[in-house]
């Protein structure tokens, strides 16, 4: 894991090969009141996360209970889960749902690209994503968060749903502070 990378973009970015569905996704943004619903789920997570790390800090025993929250919390989610960098390859990590594919190179797949990019990208249809690697034939929406400590890029996050256009901008935002308050308590161990 010694890629370092010195820029970091906050916004997500939506697969240009889906555009289309973006924007209308984007028209059929939930009513207020599900916006904060899903504003409420993310903060309760971020509770829930932070009493899972409090006092344990291995590595592999977090990433594995965190993506367990994930996956067992966020509604339409089929698989939830890790993917570490090490040298210039993602490599699965804990995970939770089908088994998926072990080594993924960097600029390829929704994860590769993301990691490569540095930045959360948000795939409303994964089969309009070009080089979309296929894990789970239930998967048809995905969004993929990368991990950062400070500059450097330790890996992603990764979730993949069967409802095209599941994942949206509070979903970011909500799955960046997660991994945020991650990262910081696992701080020191080399990740
Ligand atoms: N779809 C991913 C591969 C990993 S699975 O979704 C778990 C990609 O295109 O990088």
């Amino acid at each position: 894991m010694s890629l370092t990378l010195t820029k970091r973009k906050t916004t997500p970015k939506r697969s240009s090969a889906s555009k289309k569905s973006a924007s209308k996704q984007a028209r059929k943004q939930p009513a207020r009141g599900m916006q904060n619903e899903k504003t409420k789920l993310y903060a309760s997570l971020v509770v829930q996360l932070l009493s899972l790390l409090k006092g344990e800090h291995d590595l592999i025993a977090n990433a594995a209970n965190f993506s367990a929250l994930l996956f067992n919390s966020l509604p339409n989610v089929n698989w939830a889960g890790f993917y570490f960098l090490h040298g210039e390859e993602l490599v699965l990590g804990p995970f939770q749902g089908n088994p998926s594919c072990v080594r993924i190179p960097l600029g390829k797949g929704v994860c590769g690209v993301a990691a490569q990019q540095c930045e959360t990208i948000i795939v409303p249809n994964v089969h309009e994503f070009p080089g979309h690697i296929s894990c789970d034939v239930a998967s048809n929406a995905e969004i993929v968060v990368p991990l950062f400590d400070g500059e450097r890029l330790l890996g992603v996050l990764d979730l993949d749903s069967p409802l095209i256009g599941r994942f949206d901008d509070q979903d970011a935002e909500g799955l960046n502070e997660l991994v945020t308050v991650f990262v910081a308590h696992e701080e020191g161990l080399g990740l």
